[in-house]
């Protein structure tokens, strides 16, 4: 990858614009999970280092254009300075009066982070007047939102055109690094675990890593529609009729190419579930045919096995998506299986999306994880190839 990066140009004592990725969840004012914080603190540390001033830019949520303290970015300040140890301004609104007058009086190896952009639909419009604001408040811009450089926003796309340094973060590089090269160019054998319910969400990414991968492993719902193009019975299992043929494009697909694509050999299944009270009902397991009155919920201990033995020998692996309804205790046990053989295998281990991060979070193996990317939807459309507003915009080392 040719973008530069922080390291490749001098913002000592300069006013450094900074785009993160602080949309974390917050439940009753209270984030949950800190991780795209705690991700971005290489950057920010390494800016206060070089006595720059450090403007964090950022959105929170979907707020569409209005001014809702629900969305409020303050949260992820207090918590900002609590792990930075030091104190971060905040203003309260990303345009206000005085945020000028603020940033010219804050002292140079300091942090301000400025109130959540969408408060303006002028940051999803791209707006450049919007843009300009933004961008006369520094003299020169970092991105280090990797998981909202799939957006070409204001602040992601725009205010790249108004200043003259306009250079990547260490969190932006290494999502390039772990998601493109190691990827592109794996260590083989490189095995892909996909899961989660859809086939649709997951279908441009199966498509572009087949032409990359030796294994691909499918868990979760999505398995099931798989199953449906394989002429197998799913039962009640959650299936997208209208993707079977997109399954069976992936599975010719991986046999012209010979990848491995492999499917369930047996599944936990239950005969009634409420997802709302994380309840379910009579549970049996099944080999590949799932009767009628029976939905599957996780993948069985066959495949585990299965599963387990062929990440334990692969070079490069790379995982997105749980393998059941991991939200239920009786259906995660092939989720947190899966967890396990990821981060014990010696192979280096790239995990992407929310679940399954959170599944390795909470299996007590995230150190043993070489990569957990930030990216929801960014990481998938990367993945894909698509072009990535927010990466293209920036600097790149000349040849
Ligand atoms: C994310 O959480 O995926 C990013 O912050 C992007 O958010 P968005 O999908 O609301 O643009």
């Amino acid at each position: 990858m040719s973008i530069k990066t922080i390291a490749d140009v001098d913002l000592s004592k300069k006013t450094v614009l900074v785009r993160v990725d602080f949309n974390v969840p917050l439940e009753s004012g209270r984030i949950t999970d800190n991780s795209r914080i705690r991700a971005a603190l290489p950057t920010i540390d390494y800016l206060i280092k070089r006595s720059a001033k450090v403007i964090l830019l950022s959105h929170l949520g979907r707020p569409k254009g209005q001014k809702n303290l629900k969305y409020s970015l303050r949260p992820t300040a207090q918590e900002l300075s609590r792990l930075l140890g030091s104190s971060v301004l905040f203003v309260e609104d990303c345009l206000a009066a005085d945020a000028q007058k603020t940033i010219v009086e804050m002292e140079y190896g300091s942090v301000m982070m400025l109130e959540n952009l969408r408060f303006y639909a002028e940051e999803e419009e791209n707006n450049e007047e919007f843009a300009k604001k933004l961008a006369a408040y520094g003299n020169a811009y970092v991105n280090d939102a990797f998981g909202t450089a799939h957006r070409a926003h204001a602040s992601t796309a725009g205010i790249t055109h108004m200043l003259p340094i306009k250079v990547a973060g260490f969190l932006m590089q290494k999502e390039l690094e772990f998601l493109g090269n190691r990827t592109a160019n794996p260590e083989r054998p490189f095995t892909v675990i996909l899961g989660g319910a859809k086939v649709s969400d997951k279908i441009g990414v199966i498509d572009a890593l087949l032409d990359k991968c030796d294994n691909m492993l499918i868990g979760g719902a999505m398995a099931y529609t798989f199953h449906l193009a394989q002429g197998k019975q799913v039962g009640n299992s959650l299936v997208e009729k209208d993707r079977v043929a997109d399954a069976t494009a992936a599975l010719q697909k991986a046999s012209q190419k010979g990848v491995k694509i492999l499917l369930p050999t047996d599944s936990i299944g239950t005969n009634t579930l409420n997802f709302e009270m994380r309840t379910i009902g009579h549970t049996k397991t099944f080999s590949e045919d799932i009767p009628a009155g029976w939905q599957g919920v996780d993948i069985g201990p066959k495949t585990i096995e299965i599963f387990s033995e062929i990440i334990g020998k692969s070079k490069t692996i790379f995982w997105n998506g749980p393998m059941g309804i991991f939200e239920i205790t009786a259906c995660a046990e092939g989720t947190f299986a899966i967890a396990k053989a990821v981060a014990q295998s010696d192979g280096t281990s790239i995990v992407g999306g929310g679940d399954s991060i959170t599944a390795i979070n909470k299996s007590g193996f995230s150190s043993r994880i070489d990569f957990m990317s930030t990216g929801g939807g960014a990481s998938l459309e990367f993945l894909e190839g698509k072009k990535m507003p927010g990466v293209t915009a920036l600097d790149h080392k000349s040849m």
